[in-house]
């Protein structure tokens, strides 16, 4: 969602700026917008649409500047307009905001009663004149700023740039992400750690309720009770070219291709490749736990539902599986000693850091599994695994769900050890599975050409659904939600078993059906009577099978279109079929032009409810 970079330097700013934002455009945005200030005055540039339009408007009338703040918007309140487009700005300051100002229609309206007059439709512009009226009191910037964080509440990161103070950069962080970069003579501000690795290596990740003032050549925060705090300054790589595409055409098709690497990271470094044990281990007590509840959104939420399968198979222990935006408000019941894992690609899921601070309040044992270091959800969970996946951009998750997938098996198998319940060789099997992932999904990518026809058959398709049972049911799942988000193409995943009750109806010779069906797992010969089910009722059906089930349906005379796949064992199955599901969704975006990487309306980082 909304991006925030900023400088404040004794040098122009503006090309760097643009370089942040366009590092800020996975997050998904809708209108993007600049300010500086030069000889005294505001200069702001603003554009709807991509980051290309506002790079037109800011070569058509240039600016420059040694202090600027720059924003890619994703519309929460008012439509993606110039008007409503960061940064806001009066004589006094200009501003750029991410989250939600939830008290700002009675700020508004109290400061409308003032005289001043609204001119966006944001949450955001009370935050100009709030920040006015305090200047023209005659507060220093840096009360007024006190006072500002006074009166609003939410959830919200922002920066403040003022004519007044020209080198000036005020920030404040609660409830989203900021990070502070330190350069040499300059300092940066960012919504992640990525745009500010574009220019130093030292950061210094903001807390809640932190906020500070930034010169060139220094910086102070203070906590929520307003006292100085002196603050950790972390080194990150320097990430100039880890956001490049490389060879590939977009970041997602990247991502794609870089899973067996990505895997055999993970498996690294949680497992011990030369004995086929688990190195990982958790703070939890798994042995007394009373249940795992699992919470997540989106993709990350259909690796928790995979997981439920394993870890009631294995470790014996029963699980829930939440979406974090339900978990949080519906008054569940939290058991002594209960275990809650929540699953986080960018650690910033709003509902997902609400349902672990809520999980926290209540006592349970918290384990969060995400991807970016330093995330809010990595700082607040008692127990961090990261997933060794790297940056990922594209907005709709590939490689993150399947190093989840990664993760989650060694957290069963850990856990099913604790609770006393697997032995060694199962153990040691389970782990020569993992090991295999990287070799088959090597092999699934070399199918490329076979998928191409498949979604040379998807691409007029009004619908299409996606079936498969037991851990490949979630993988249905996924296959519908990566095919929605990409190709706009409506599509919805069922068990294979829940289709006669109800969506059997929207079977007719224009919808394909896919179907999930790995050859040595119980559910074979069931999903396969669900296919006969399908067929019968006109149905194109298309098969991801093995060599056997490919047998299997010529000998039941079951016409379809076969994506063949290899042969794996039932626990590492959703992780590979999991791969053809993501190449089906991308190469039918390509045939319908959809903007792949940047679909529309999402967000990579879901920072407001
Ligand atoms: C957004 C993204 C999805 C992602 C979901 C959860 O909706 O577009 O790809 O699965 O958020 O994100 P998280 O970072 O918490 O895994």
């Amino acid at each position: 969602m909304c991006g925030i970079v900023g400088i404040t330097s004794f040098q122009n700013v503006v090309p760097r700026i643009l370089k942040g934002l366009a590092c800020l455009e996975y997050r998904g945005y809708d209108s993007a917008g600049i300010a500086t200030i030069d000889d005294g005055n505001f200069e702001v540039r603003r554009a709807v649409g991509k980051l290309k339009n506002l790079k037109d408007v800011t070569h058509l009338n240039p600016l420059q500047g040694n202090i600027g703040v720059g924003h890619t918007r994703w519309a929460t309140h008012g439509v993606p307009n110039e008007i409503n487009a960061h940064p806001h700005s009066n004589d006094y300051v200009s501003v750029v905001h991410n989250g939600i100002i939830e008290n700002h229609a009675e700020l508004r309206k109290s400061l409308e009663n003032k005289g001043y007059v609204f001119v966006s439709q944001t949450d955001t512009e009370v935050i100009v004149y709030l920040f006015t009226e305090y200047l023209k009191e005659g507060k220093e910037p840096l009360l007024a700023l006190q006072s500002v964080l006074g009166d609003i509440t939410g959830a919200f990161a922002f920066a403040i740039i003022l004519k007044q103070n020209p080198d000036v950069m005020l920030v404040a962080r609660q409830g989203s992400p900021l990070v502070i970069g330190i350069g040499q003579d300059e300092m940066y501000i960012g919504s992640d750690a990525l745009v500010v690795s574009l220019w130093t290596d030292k950061v210094i990740y903001l807390n809640e309720g932190d906020y500070a003032i930034l010169t060139p050549a220094s910086y102070q925060v203070y906590n929520q009770k307003h006292h100085k705090i002196s603050v950790e300054v972390k080194t990150v790589e320097f990430k100039e070219n880890a956001v490049g595409k490389g060879n590939y055409n977009h970041f997602m098709q990247k991502e794609i291709f870089e899973q067996p690497k990505v895997i055999g990271e993970t498996l690294l470094h949680y497992a011990d490749h030369e004995n086929f044990t688990t190195k990982l281990t958790t703070k939890a007590d798994w042995k007394n736990a009373p249940r795992l509840s699992i919470v997540a959104c989106g993709t990350s939420y259909y690796a928790g539902m995979v997981a439920k399968y394993w870890f009631e198979k294995y470790a014996h222990i029963p699980v829930d599986v939440d979406i974090a935006s339900e978990f949080r408000y519906r008054d569940g019941v939290f058991l002594d000693k209960g275990i809650t894992l929540v699953i986080s690609q960018s650690g910033e899921t709003i509902d997902t850091l609400m349902a672990l601070t809520l999980a926290t309040e209540q006592k349970q044992q918290t384990i969060a599994i995400v991807n970016v270091p330093e995330s809010s959800i990595a700082r607040l969970a008692s127990d961090v695994l990261m997933t060794y996946a790297g940056p990922e951009i594209g907005v709709a998750s590939t490689k993150a769900f399947t190093a989840q997938l990664t993760v989650l098996a060694n957290i069963v198998i850990y856990a099913a050890r604790q609770r006393g319940v697997m032995s060694l060789t199962q153990e040691k099997e389970l782990l020569t599975d993992l090991f295999t992932v990287p070799g088959l999904i090597m092999t699934v990518l070399q199918n490329e050409a076979e998928v191409h026809k498949i979604a040379l058959s998807l691409e007029k398709a009004d619908g299409v659904l996606f079936i498969g049972r037991g851990t490949n049911f979630p993988v249905a799942l996924e296959g519908a939600l990566k095919l929605k988000e990409i190709s706009y193409i409506h599509a919805e995943g069922y068990a294979a078993g829940e289709l006669k009750h109800g969506p059997i109806a929207l079977i007719d010779q224009e919808t394909p059906v896919i179907v999930n069906a790995p050859s040595n797992d119980k559910w074979f010969e069931k999903t396969l009577s669900n296919v006969q089910e399908v067929v019968a009722r006109g149905a194109t059906v298309i098969c991801l099978v093995d060599v056997i089930g490919q047998q299997a349906l010529e000998a039941n005379h079951i016409p379809n279109i076969t994506l063949k796949m290899p042969m794996c064992s039932t626990f590492v199955a959703p992780i590979v079929y999991a791969i053809s599901m993501q190449l089906i969704a991308y190469h039918t975006a390509l045939l319908r032009g959809t903007d792949v990487d940047q679909p529309r309306n999402l967000a990579k980082s879901v920072t407001v409810e």
